[in-house]
């Protein structure tokens, strides 16, 4: 939710600030801004609502040679979509752009008297207003006292007037990322702004005050005192973080799963066997497992639900799908008998951050499969098992779902090995067909014609479902997931046998069905089903593995994919659902990559 950037060093700002601006787009785009702190004419600030394309024509002409500057692009939660809301904001002396969110800031314009001179309507504006109101030149002191009064999250860069060539940056929640290069230094929510400057970072510590300036950057706690903080080193390039040459985003990070599948599952298989000792995740804690829960949300929450269906089924370990929302306001039940299982993919969710809280505060280990090296989930948890996705751009996951899905199928080889619940032999089995499912996707991405004429069927649609019984539901649950969020067609995902109890009153000649039938052991169910909605007048798609073939009278058309043990299955389907998602929205004209109302990265409860 809302992208920042500040840089500050020997280079021309405006245009830095703009272009990482494009590279934050995709966590909020509904306006952006850039502020540069010019040492002769002061600050210079422009902000526009829309895409940052946007905004870059509106500073196109503008000639400033200022060498310090910060940027903004918005997913708003307080106030509306207007240039006004947009940040940066500026209050007297004092400049600055926001992630996250001031609770109390209700309650801090009251106390302060500030009503008056606000311009927004935004929780922001508040603590510019009363950084400018407390500065008296010490920007470390102002800092302190103002952060002090704050309740919520934040990630503010922060420039003072008086302070040319200096950006001040603080914390809590809310991510940053900062870098120094012979250029100068930068700061930014995540690292995709950051890479092309240096492969070399840090995550900023929370509560502590940063100064960027052209010569590296400054840290210190609240009390003054200097911190080193720990460099990391990003391991993908700035090629990562680009569409080389797809048309979009989601198209290149579908065609990218088979590799970043390989990156998460091959450093995991020693002796053909599961391994996660270099994780950190030890045997005997999981030895000690007795039930899990597994919380996160959206298509993370559905990766969980697909590890659930193996866990349960394969290992006899009874397994719980929460949605951090609902779970974190509920008092769950778990105890330090139960693994929780966090997933995300930018590691950063605040609903699935605050479940973990709560997960350790109740006595429960917690083991994160993560995509985002460093992020505040990864930090807190007691285990990692992070994700090699690479970064994800695209508003709609793709990649980082499957990862994740064979992520939780490593851990529970390993889980069902230690517990002995597998034999050896049978772990090697496992993993070595898991292996090979990168190549089963490659066939199925290969294959992708028939699904594109299945979209342009679709997309006139005013409503599509899809159902599946047992693996399939789940998979089932996270097709209409996409199918909505990028193609804007109302879409449910069912139950195949559920759907006679209520629903099936909803099928008609306009409405597609689109029916999962993977699982041999529930497939002759599924038909049954389908033929029931078909003789409601449905158009049908079946998807099913080959050798799976039925006749006009059950269905209008048939997705395969290749023959496979229906626990990875799912790896092929999961690219079938992406790809008919991804060409509806393509097919109807539509920003695939930054669907509306959505941003990435969901920093707001
Ligand atoms: O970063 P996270 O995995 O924690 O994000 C969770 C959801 O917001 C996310 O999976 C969302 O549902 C997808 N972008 C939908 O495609």
């Amino acid at each position: 939710m809302c992208g920042i950037i500040g840089y500050t060093g020997n280079e021309p700002a405006k245009d830095i600030i703009i272009n990482g601006l494009k590279t934050l787009e995709y966590r909020g785009y509904d306006s952006a801004g850039v502020a540069v702190l010019d040492p002769k004419t002061g600050i210079v600030l422009k902000k526009k609502t829309g895409k940052v394309a946007e905004l870059e024509a509106a500073v196109a002409g503008d000639s400033t040679d200022a060498t310090c500057g910060i940027g903004h692009t918005r997913w708003a939660t307080h106030g509306g979509v207007t240039e006004a809301n947009a940040h940066p904001h500026n209050q007297g002396s004092v400049t600055l752009c926001h992630n996250g969110i001031i609770e109390n800031y209700k309650e801090l314009t009251t106390e302060y008297g500030l009503k008056n001179i606000l311009k927004s309507e935004t929780d922001t504006e508040v603590v510019a207003a009363l950084l400018d109101q407390f500065y008296e030149g010490n920007p470390y002191k102002t800092i302190r006292k103002v952060v002090d009064l704050l309740a919520g999250s934040f990630a503010l860069c922060i420039m003072f007037d008086d302070q040319p060539g200096k950006i001040f940056a603080i914390r809590n929640v809310s991510p940053m990322v900062a870098a120094s290069f012979d250029g100068g230094s930068i700061i930014a929510s995540d690292l995709t702004a950051l890479i092309s400057f240096s492969k070399k970072y840090f995550v900023v510590p929370e509560y502590h005050i940063l100064t960027l300036s052209e010569d590296g950057i400054e840290v210190q706690d609240l009390k003054g005192r200097k911190v080193e903080p720990e460099i990391l080193e990003v391991n993908w390039d700035i090629s990562s973080a680009q569409k080389g040459g797809y048309p979009h985003y989601m198209l290149k990070e579908i065609n990218e799963q088979p590799e970043a599948l390989e990156r998460t599952v091959a450093p995991r298989i020693q002796d053909g066997l599961p391994f996660l000792a270099d994780d950190g995740i030890d045997d005997e804690m999981l030895k000690n497992v007795k039930n899990i829960v597994i919380v996160a949300c959206g298509t993370a929450m559905y990766a969980g639900m697909v590890g659930k269906s193996l866990i349960e089924s394969k290992l006899r370990i009874p397994v719980l799908v929460d949605i951090a929302s609902e779970f974190r306001y509920k008092d769950p039940i778990i105890d330090e008998d139960t693994l929780t299982i966090v997933v995300s993919q930018s590691g950063e969710t605040i609903d699935t951050l605050e479940a973990l809280r709560l997960a350790k505060k109740k006595g429960s280990k917690v083991l994160s499969v993560v995509n985002v090296k460093g992020s505040t989930i990864a930090r807190e948890s007691d285990y990692v098992l992070y994700t090699h996705a690479g970064p994800e751009i695209a508003v709609a996951s793709t990649k980082a779902y499957t990862v994740q899905i064979s992520a939780m199928y490593i851990l529970a080889a390993r889980l069902g090995l230690v517990k002995g619940i597998i034999t050896e032999d049978q772990a090697r089995e496992f993993m070595t067909k898991l292996s090979g499912v990168g190549e089963v996707m490659k066939k199925t991405i290969a294959a992708s014609d028939d699904i594109r004429r299945i979209a342009n069927h679709i997309k006139t649609a005013p409503d599509v479902f899809y159902i599946g019984r047992g693996i399939d539901y789940t998979l089932s649950l996270e097709a209409s997931l996409k199918l909505k969020e990028i193609s804007y067609i109302h879409s449910e995902a069912y139950a195949a046998g559920e759907l006679k109890h209520g629903t099936i009153a909803l099928i008609s000649e306009q409405v597609p069905v689109i029916a999962i039938a993977t699982e041999e052991q529930v497939y002759s169910k599924v038909i049954s089903n389908v033929r029931e909605v078909k003789s409601r007048g449905a158009y049908v798609i079946l998807i099913s593995q080959e050798g799976k073939t039925e006749s006009e009278e059950v269905c209008d058309k048939q997705i395969y994919i290749p023959k496979i043990d229906s626990i990875f299955g799912v790896f092929a389907t999961a690219v079938i659902i992406q790809l008919i998602a991804y060409y509806t929205s393509d097919a109807k004209g539509l920003d695939v990559d930054k669907p509306r109302n959505l941003a990435k990265s969901v920093t707001v409860e």
